[in-house]
């Protein structure tokens, strides 16, 4: 079987890895691909917008199937086009992308069919948000979001009234995020733990995998400025199997019949952010598609061939295949360029790859590319080291022994990935 991936990241490097792994697979396309992703799958040069040329190259290969990695082709219709074209592609339709892609359609969503989120009103009109906006606290947090795709930038923590006016004012009259801000959400703070449970699903039956965390802020201590995020763990010890069964029976059952009732032509991965009201599990956000670098830590855990799970999710008939977790523990740690999520300098030589030999030691390029025989980095977040073992401890200190083995000028990474899980761990073992 002949698989295309699509899109350039680390998330997309773990995907190819995954494929390559099955006894099916013979060949690999990734488009555009990176460096490391060159070492075992045929780079194709076209970006994810390209869909035309894309089909026509899936076409002229006879590609069995197709995989998304990022939102935004799914957002602006890349299944539906593949899928009119007669081509076999995971991801959901354009307009149940919706659930990611405009926050204020899942928001409605949510409150159909009644899963909890946090209280919230939507926006059209700066007059009307800051009208609102006058009638709230004024020390009291909040929470104002672009109801559309803004690369992880689109949501602003306020600390009270006036920092949420000035929000408002830059999303919908200085139009920071363009077309993005033009409708917004406001909505109320939540103080908690976060979670991410992703489920498989051909829009008819699910499986979930096990829950993981990120990591978003690039200083230690959850410090400093957001970022695509700096590293993950799975399975994360804050979900207990009561967690997992509540929010399996309260979220996901419900979130999968309004999927259902709604009609929405959903097959690929739902990926559902979970923030901890006290015991209660709220939904902050939906994504279509897997986390980055969330899949780092997932995909190594997953015992079950991804592409007999990507053909039973695009046949509709995921309920008959049994889709199975490695026990241990899996944590990655993002490798990135010094000044990152700001300003970064790029095209230096990355060392000491060849010297992680161990086998449950696996390196994700996210930003490099090869020139000369060299890998060198090309962005901000280069390279995720994710290490699997018996335990989260055990994959901790695993995971940065292979760390040290690596170097670039002006390497950073975060020292505390996993230390919330490790406390977890202990306060359970009190
Ligand atoms: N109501 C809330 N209360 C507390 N924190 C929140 C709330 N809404 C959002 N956040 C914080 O902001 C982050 C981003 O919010 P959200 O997931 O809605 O946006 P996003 O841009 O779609 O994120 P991503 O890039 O992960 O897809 C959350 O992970 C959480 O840390
Ligand atoms: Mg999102």
């Amino acid at each position: 079987m002949k698989v295309l991936v699509i899109g350039s990241g680390g998330r997309e490097h773990a995907l190819c890895l995954k494929f390559s792994q099955s006894p099916k697979v013979e060949k690999i396309y990734c488009a555009p691909g990176n460096g490391g992703i060159s070492k075992i799958a045929e780079l194709v040069d076209l970006t994810t917008g390209d869909f035309t040329e894309l089909a026509d190259f899936a076409k002229k290969k006879n590609i069995d199937i197709t995989f998304v990695g990022p939102e935004s082709p799914l957002s602006e219709g890349i299944v539906d086009f593949f899928v009119s074209r007669g081509l076999k592609i995971v991801g959901p339709a354009k307009d149940a992308s919706k659930l990611e892609s405009s926050k204020i359609y899942a928001k409605e969503f949510m409150k159909i069919y009644g899963i909890p989120t946090a209280p919230y009103r939507s926006f059209s009109s700066v007059a009307d948000a800051l009208n609102f906006l006058d009638g709230w606290e004024e020390n009291k947090k909040v929470v104002v979001k672009a109801d559309g795709l803004a690369a992880g930038k689109g949501v602003y923590m306020c600390d009270g009234r006036k920092d949420a006016h000035n929000a408002v004012k830059k999303m919908m009259e200085d139009k920071v995020l363009g077309g993005a801000g033009s409708n917004i959400v406001i909505e109320e703070h939540i103080d908690g733990q976060e979670l991410s449970y992703l489920i498989f699903t051909d829009g008819i039956s699910y499986s979930v995998m096990p829950a993981s965390q990120d990591h978003k802020r690039a200083e230690d201590g959850d410090k400093g400025l957001n970022t695509g995020g700096m590293g993950a763990y799975s399975p994360a010890p804050l979900a207990t199997n009561e967690l997992n069964e509540k929010i399996e029976r309260d979220i996901i059952r419900k979130v999968i019949e309004g999927i259902k009732a709604e009609k929405l032509d959903y097959k690929g991965v739902l990926y559902v952010g979970i923030i901890m009201n006290g015991n209660d599990p709220y939904v902050l956000e939906f994504n279509c598609r897997f986390g980055d670098p969330e899949t780092q830590v997932l995909l190594p855990l997953l015992e079950t061939d991804l592409l007999d799970i990507s053909r039973a999710i695009v046949d509709k008939r995921l309920s008959d295949i049994n889709i199975s977790w490695k026990k241990g523990a899996a944590v990655c740690v993002v490798l990135a360029s010094g000044g990152y999520p700001e300003n970064f300098e790029k095209g230096f030589e990355i060392k000491g790859l060849e010297d992680i030999t161990d086998s449950d030691v696996f390196v994700y390029h996210a930003g490099t590319k090869s020139e000369n025989g060299q890998i060198v980095t090309s962005g901000g977040r280069v390279l995720g080291v994710t290490a699997i073992a018996g335990d989260i401890k055990s994959a901790v200190d695993k995971v940065y022994e292979n760390v040290k083995l690596v170097s670039f000028e002006n390497m950073r990474y975060r020292k505390d990935i996993a230390k919330k899980a490790l406390s977890e761990v202990e306060k359970a073992q009190d």
